[in-house]
């Protein structure tokens, strides 16, 4: 009997999270139990996710931020399908590809001037690693500065950067030099530790994943000419932000930054070959690749594969084609608006704050007495639990799939594709409206949900039981 995939999909679909409990992280599996996510998709299309019912389910999580262009778009497929048939060469690495050039073109000609030279991996923690390394050849210096609360990936250089316990604990000692984070808007800290001349490079995401937090002044310029009087490289990883999220092509232009290198990953290929970049300054890009002998000082097999180029060259092409950073940039405002307006209702909503479609809805405790109990039950537990019981709501009630922002924070984080219209936002806010209404039923369906949640942290303590997944 032959390889037929088809086949193999109809007959095992539904056997998702045995398998994976079997053989893969059963950790996760059970957490995912316990918040009500061990939903089975069947398929996928644009903004939406459809169950082996196809009953649809609103993404307004885009795989992380991967599915800027909406899921299974058909001009990324069918670059995927003409790279089949053209039966390319691929990957034989001692040569110069086409795609590979053609994607760094059309990279470059979307970043500012400065930013002209591209170097293609497979993720976004491997960009961050291969960034670190850019700085440290091109300074000299051994040291870096991240912000409290980033998030740059998982990998052992990339995780030195953050300070979260949370992604950290198990993993210790981190790298050597990784030690200095400084609070958004602490601009002082910075000038103190930059003033040492010792910092290969200071590195921000332009608007946290976690929070969706960003400087309330000018910190970032005061920072990006500390950064250049004190001979300190800018690194803006825009692994989330980049690529039309924010409602710019790259987050660091709300601030009119100059960045001396920035990172991309996640939408970059369109969602279905991974896919990550580096984009320096030429100077920058060279300091590393120096010499003849260290041509491929720093390389990865697979980072300039044809499939992923390909894909990359569509997403982009289909990012200005559908107008979609434009799109970001409308949506994003009306839809803040609409969840604003909620305040006036729900107690519980303290800020909406985000750029584009990247937003964040912090709660805060509601002022009436009885959803005070609950909340100040909850959060005895955990801080996380009252946004963990809306995110279960939202898909378990409304069908509609979002996530929480980061470890203990009271803050739902939305990432829709940025393709959504109005239809999606009504759906959106009609959801959470009624879900943070049902919260008043105190005790109350929801508040049952609350009650598991605090059974399941109770025992995760004791030991043996997961808590709920947090990613960025
Ligand atoms: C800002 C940021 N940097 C880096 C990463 C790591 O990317 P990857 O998961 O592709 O390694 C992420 C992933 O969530 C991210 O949001």
């Amino acid at each position: 009997m032959g390889f037929d995939l088809k086949e193999i999909v109809a007959a095992r679909l539904g056997e998702n999270y045995q398998l994976h409990e079997q053989h893969l992280n059963r950790t996760l599996v059970a957490a995912q139990r316990v918040i009500g996510f061990d939903k089975v998709y069947a398929r996928a299309e644009g903004a939406y996710l459809y169950d082996m019912d196809d009953v649809p389910y609103l993404d307004f999580l885009s795989g992380y931020s991967v599915y800027n262009i909406g899921r299974n778009h058909p001009v990324a497929q069918q670059a995927i399908r003409d790279v089949l048939d053209l039966d390319l060469p691929n990957m034989v690495q001692m040569d110069c590809s086409l795609l590979s050039g053609l994607l760094a073109e059309a990279i470059t000609k979307r970043t500012p001037a400065h930013l002209d030279a591209v170097f293609f991996c497979n993720s976004g923690t491997e960009a961050m690693e291969g960034a670190l390394k850019f700085a440290r050849a091109a300074t000299g210096r051994k040291r870096f500065i991240s912000i409290e609360g980033a998030f740059h990936g998982l990998s052992l250089g990339a995780l030195s950067l953050m300070g979260c316990e949370s992604f950290t604990e198990g993993f210790g000692p981190l790298m050597d030099g990784f030690e200095t984070r400084v609070a958004l808007d602490d601009i002082s800290a910075l000038e103190h530790e930059l003033a040492k001349r010792d910092v290969a490079a200071f590195v921000i995401e332009p608007l946290q994943g976690k929070g969706c937090k960003s400087p309330k002044g000018d910190f970032y310029m005061r920072a990006q000419e500390l950064c250049r009087r004190h001979g300190t490289l800018l690194i803006a990883d825009e692994i989330q932000t980049g690529l039309g999220r924010t409602g710019k092509m790259f987050g660091f232009q709300h601030w009119k930054l100059e960045p001396d290198i920035i990172t991309l990953a996640k939408t970059l290929s369109g969602g279905y070959v991974p896919c990550g970049a580096i984009i320096a300054r030429r100077s920058v890009y060279q300091k590393t690749f120096s010499r003849m002998d260290r041509c491929v000082v720093h390389s990865t097999t697979f980072g300039r594969n044809n499939l992923a180029m390909a894909c990359g060259l569509a997403a982009l092409q289909v990012i200005d084609d559908e107008k979609l950073i434009e799109n970001a940039e409308t949506m994003g405002a009306l839809l803040m608006q609409r969840i604003d307006a909620l305040r006036a209702k729900h107690s519980s909503i303290k800020e909406v704050r985000g750029k584009g479609l990247m937003i964040a809805i912090e709660f805060q405790e509601p002022t009436e007495f009885k959803l005070k109990l609950g909340w100040r039950l909850l959060h005895k537990v955990d801080k996380v639990l009252f946004a963990q019981m809306v995110v279960t709501q939202m898909l378990s009630k409304h069908r509609i799939l979002t996530q929480v922002a980061g470890h203990a924070m009271d803050v739902l984080k939305i990432l829709p594709p940025l393709i959504i219209r109005e239809r999606e936002i009504d759906m959106f806010v009609h959801a959470l409206d009624d879900v943070l209404t049902e919260c008043r039923r105190f005790p109350g369906p929801m508040w049952e949900i609350g009650n598991n949640f605090v059974r399941h942290a109770l025992r995760s303590r004791k030991g043996g039981e997961p808590r709920p997944p947090v990613p960025a």
